[in-house]
């Protein structure tokens, strides 16, 4: 069986979870899974980052699966995700699945696959069903070591589940903005709009710049070049944070969005190893906005413990 997953990821998150996909998929024996009389299938899964840097994007023909990636922008996908589904061909009854991540389980997030769900409908891919992987925030506040540990080690287990699931053809609805939530719509249109408006509002400070060029090579819309000396960061700016995120030397201001700026990777494959922090952190330990997350947590163990699985597995 062949895979493909498609990622748009801005600071590395959605890349990360498409990387655990690889692994369980990688791992899992179909006939296990799918008491599929074949014996001996394997399961290989190539990953594409959509990016205006990566070559041409392959395409789904030859494939028995294909996964979506991105993170939640603004409630919704951001536009490189849509883009995708809009350059992706036309096949016939493709089986298709949705990853998102975002920074918080909030039900307001639900419907945020619900326009690329329409543009692959209309194309021929079978969306059987999505998850939602909530990970670290790179934009808003900076999440805490206890929370960003939990949170990976969720990611794994909830990864995995989703890929037995997948390999034994379950389906579910992909879930569509509930309607007391419906304000958030035009909110996705707005960000749009705004990012590519704002983008030249970025500045990278020459005083702490190491000229690394990092945020140069990295940006996925080629929207920051290096002229006469000088930074210049265009309109093709889609928010994605992937330059201000990861510099190295914390030298790019965000334009309206200073006081909600993260910067640096969090290293969550060295938190999990480290006993010194507490997990689970919710919801024993939660306070304050980590009380958000507890609904979150409650829906993963449920989902965990009817598949006879537990998060203690994961550590
Ligand atoms: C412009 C912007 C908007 C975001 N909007 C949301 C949101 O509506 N809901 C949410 O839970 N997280 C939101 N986030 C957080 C990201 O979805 C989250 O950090 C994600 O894991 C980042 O993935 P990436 O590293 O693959 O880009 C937003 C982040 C950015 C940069």
């Amino acid at each position: 069986m062949r895979v493909i997953l498609y990622v748009f990821s801005g600071t590395g998150n959605t890349l990360k979870v498409a990387g655990l996909y690889k692994k369980y998929l990688e791992k899992s024996n179909i006939n296990e899974v799918t008491d599929a009389p074949d014996e001996g299938a394997s399961v290989t899964v190539d990953i594409y980052r959509v990016s205006k840097k990566s070559g041409e994007m392959p395409s789904p023909d030859g494939y028995d699966l294909v996964g979506i990636g991105y993170p939640i922008h603004g409630f919704s996908a951001p536009e490189p995700a849509i883009e995708l589904c809009k350059a992706l061909p036309q096949v016939e009854n493709k089986p298709t699945f949705f990853f998102k991540s975002s920074g918080e389980g909030l039900h307001l997030n639900d419907g945020s696959s619900q326009k690329c769900l329409k543009i692959l409908t209309k194309k021929g891919y079978d969306v059987m069903c999505e998850r939602h992987i909530v990970m670290p925030y790179n934009m808003i506040y900076r999440h805490k070591d206890e929370m960003a540990k939990q949170m990976w080690i969720y990611a794994h287990a909830m990864v995995e589940l989703h890929c037995r699931e997948l390999l034994a053809g379950k389906r579910e609805k992909v879930k569509r903005t509930a309607l007391w939530a419906l304000w958030v719509a035009p909110i996705r249109f707005l960000e749009q709009k705004f990012s590519h408006m704002h983008g030249p509002l970025f500045k990278v400070h020459k005083d702490k710049c190491v000229n690394c060029m990092r945020c140069v090579n990295v940006c996925p819309e080629n929207n920051i070049k290096f002229e006469d000396g000088k930074f210049k960061f265009g309109h093709d700016c889609v928010l994605c944070m992937g330059c201000s995120f990861g510099c190295p030397a914390d030298a790019i201001s965000v334009g309206v969005f200073g006081l909600w700026k993260v910067n640096g990777s969090y290293h969550v494959d060295k938190l999990v190893k480290d006993e010194s922090i507490p997990f689970p952190y919710v919801p024993n330990h939660a306070k304050g906005i980590y009380r958000l997350y507890k609904k979150y947590y409650r829906e993963c163990d449920k989902r965990l413990s009817d598949a006879g699985l537990t998060v203690q597995d994961y550590i």
